[in-house]
């Protein structure tokens, strides 16, 4: 039988995901003292009140100010307004009997003022330092608004592009999840929560949301424990070991329990195994929609559910302030889950200083979008930008073209480009691809026509001023995709195609002969691939915010070299969904010699099962672009992979090192990638996993040794009895730029 090893990962702290430093005006034993008498001298109302968050009223109306005299509210989400915040702070800590201040939440995502790329886009940099500045940033200016709560970073790991928060994710990867969300974290928190420009992070949604049936936001969800332990939680792990304060419970039901009802993950994961010691918001009203989900007849019971699972505080419904006395009345919850709960509220408010810092100053308010905060949301849009595709090395541009067309519903459009979720988002200050390129060439050089009004027209008539400035210019520049409100929370999508008549329009400015180049901004991967074979070059800028316009235009024409790879696997079809590159092998893997496309089977061919390898017969095995992708305009080499050893214990560290040339002909950055196949174990194991990657700048002709070194630990998985292990036994190890790196060696954990 194999010796396993097994793994507490409470006690652990992974490479680079990190565990913060973050310290206190107050350290963590005085906290508690404090927390500890002030729950002891409330009344039951006042701990009700700090577990309600309720929908800001707009300014402070009488009933408003009324309730916080009472004690009745802890928190507020939804204003923005800092006179009005201070106010309201002002009554609570002045007006109320024991004076405990309010957290304001607000759904901050991709920045406050000044819009980052989303995050996938975010993602697709491959960059845990930009999502982290970003996430300064965004902390900055909205706390500077009287925020010092965000409902973010989503952790959901993505593997749905009809679902569409996929927008809102950073893919597909645990481990890309993981390091992300990590870095989103450090940069909303700081190394100082009560530190100014600080805010409360959100890891959210605890857990499983992104699995929703058919892509269908809010859908029932089936997850076997061990794809949860081994996909789906490690990015809220990496939150804990990053020092997160707050969860947010999805509204989804896994096998049969709605999140927020779900002891196993909140008391046993997250509290047990992982001993948070922060707290849990509900979702908007997600307590109550346990009558929904019909496992509540009604409010009582539901409260009951989601007080018992460890949902310290409600968003919006009320069902905790009516129901709360008479569950303890009833016996049904102990007054010791009541203090406790608001115990871990009272401990955050403490940690971010509130009692004794609540106010934002005068000086210190509504301080946005400052220069630098521009610059970095440029910097972040041009690493998340995918090129895709260049054939004839189309791009860049040539900096002295006379004349280049400009079309599509997505060329000027100050809003659409900035994404999901920009609730406070400036779009005035957004540079669109048209603005920008005038800026570049010069307005007389550009012949600009939308086309289509929106991303969704289906009418043509804007089809014959397009075609005409796409005839009298040397280079046509299409650019479309997704309006804004086409994904996000919500906007579900079944058919994954460029909306409206996009496709008809580019068929006819193929027709030119013009070379043609696809900028293609999206919520999600779209399914691009036959209107990809009518374009030159593809770039995939997501959406990506208030500066994607420069960003986009500094990399036509060469002035930034592309670096993001794609933090989802594109389908080539909806019919392929799910699809991702960490998949399991099947005892039938996909033999490509195997494949009979469905238009070549014979009419009446008779049935075999012989020979049969998992695959579609119309669309084969492949995506239409793998995990990891992404061109540049030079390339990279891979060469010389070495390990330290060929064996390993499990309390080793892998160390692979190896070459990694510039043989084009532009410095350029790639993002180098590690992956590890686990060849027997006693579950069936994905064929390859990210375990590690870099970003590497490089000359023309410059060489330079990679090295990663990965703790054998990092290979662990959930056995048949659920238990954490790094199994004995073959590995195969990858290194390349992309999830179809062929570049290997092989090693063994002894
Ligand atoms: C979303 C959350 C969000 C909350 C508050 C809900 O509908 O699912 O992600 O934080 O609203 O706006």
């Amino acid at each position: 039988m194999k010796k396993m090893y097994f793994l507490y990962i409470g006690l652990l702290c992974l490479g680079m995901w990190g565990c913060s430093n973050r310290k206190s005006v107050l350290d963590s034993t005085e906290i508690d003292s404090k927390v500890v008498k002030l729950v002891n001298q409330m009344t039951l109302d006042e701990k009700i009140g700090q577990m309600r968050q309720i929908n800001a009223l707009g300014g402070v109306p009488e009933n408003l100010k009324a309730a916080l005299q009472e004690g009745e509210i802890g928190s507020i989400l939804n204003e923005v307004d800092v006179n009005t915040v201070n106010e309201i702070q002002k009554i609570a800590l002045e007006e109320s009997r024991l004076g405990i201040p309010l957290l304001i939440g607000r759904d901050v995502i991709h920045g406050f003022k000044t819009i980052f790329p989303i995050p996938l886009g975010l993602a697709a940099t491959w960059n845990p330092e930009m999502v982290k500045e970003g996430a300064r940033i965004a902390a900055q200016e909205a706390w500077s608004s009287g925020v010092n709560w965000t409902f973010a970073p989503m952790l959901d790991v993505s593997r749905d592009a009809r679902w569409g928060r996929i927008a809102e994710s950073f893919g597909e990867d645990p481990y890309l999840v993981s390091v992300m969300g990590a870095a989103m974290i450090n940069g909303f928190q700081g190394d100082d929560l009560s530190s100014d420009g600080s805010i409360v992070a959100c890891a959210k949604h605890f857990a499983g949301y992104g699995v929703a049936e058919g892509g269908r936001d809010y859908n029932t969800t089936l997850i076997p424990q061990r794809e949860l332990r081994d996909v789906y939680l490690p990015p809220f792990k990496a939150a804990v070991d990053a020092n997160v304060r707050t969860f947010m419970a999805g509204f989804n039901d896994i096998d049969g329990i709605p999140a927020t009802a779900n002891k196993f993950l909140f008391r046993q994961v997250l509290r047990k195994e992982w001993l948070f010691t922060g707290f849990v918001v509900s979702d908007w009203a997600s307590p109550y929609e346990l009558i929904n989900h019909g496992i509540a007849a009604n409010e009582k019971e539901a409260a009951l559910q989601a007080i018992s699972a460890g949902v310290n505080m409600e968003m919006t419904s009320t069902t905790y302030k009516q129901s709360i006395k008479l569950l303890l009345d009833e016996g049904l919850i102990t007054m010791d889950m009541v203090n406790r709960a608001v115990q871990e509220i009272l401990r955050v408010k403490f940690e971010l200083g509130l009692f004794e810092n609540p106010y934002v100053s005068k000086e210190k308010q509504n301080q946005f979008a400052k220069q630098e905060y521009l610059h970095s949301a440029k910097q972040a849009a041009v690493e998340s930008i995918v090129l895709l595709k260049n054939e004839k090395s189309t791009l860049p541009l040539d900096k002295s073209i006379e004349n280049i067309a400009l079309i599509g519903p997505l060329a000027n459009e100050m809003y659409e480009q900035l994404g999901t979720w920009i609730f406070d988002g400036d779009s005035s200050l957004t540079v669109t691809p048209y603005a920008a390129l005038k800026d570049y060439l010069g307005e007389s050089k550009v012949n600009y026509a939308a086309g289509l009004i929106a991303s969704r027209t289906k009418t043509k008539e804007g089809f014959s001023k397009a075609i005409k400035m796409a005839e009298k210019s040397d280079v046509i520049i299409f650019c479309g995709g997704e309006e804004s409100i086409l994904s996000g929370e919500a906007h579900s999508r079944s058919t994954l195609n460029l909306p409206g008549a996009q496709e008809q329009l580019i068929k006819e400015l193929q027709k030119t002969g013009k070379p043609l180049v696809l900028l293609v901004l999206a919520g999600r991967p779209l399914t691009i691939g036959e209107v990809s074979k009518s374009a030159d070059a593809v770039l995939y800028a997501w959406h990506p915010g208030t500066m994607g316009g420069a960003a986009l235009v500094d990399i036509l024409f060469g002035e930034e070299n592309p670096s993001a790879k794609l933090p989802v696997t594109f389908p080539k079809g909806v019919g392929q969904i799910p699809m991702y590159y960490n998949h399991k092998n099947s005892g039938r893997p996909f033999d490509p010699t195997g494949w009979v496309q469905m238009d070549d089977i014979p009419v009446k061919a008779s049935q075999t099962s012989l020979g049969n390898t998992s695959h579609y017969i119309d669309a084969g095995f492949e995506p239409l672009y793998p995990f990891g992708y992404g061109l540049s305009y030079t390339q990279f080499e891979y060469s010389q992979l070495k390990l330290s050893k060929v064996k390993y214990s499990i309390n080793d560290t892998l160390k692979v090192t190896f070459s990694l040339k510039n043989v084009g002909d532009y410095k350029g950055t790639e993002v180098t990638q590690l992956y590890v196949r686990d060849l027997v174990g006693n579950v069936t194991r994905p064929v390859k996993e990210l375990k590690g990657f870099k970003r590497v700048e490089l000359n023309v002709g410059e060489i330079k040794e990679v090295s990663f070194h990965i703790p054998v630990s990092h290979f662990s998985f959930h056995n048949k009895n659920m238990e954490e292990v790094v199994e004995p036994g073959g590995f195969t190890v990858w290194v390349g730029g992309d999830s179809n790196a062929t570049l290997s060696e092989a090693f063994a954990v002894e």
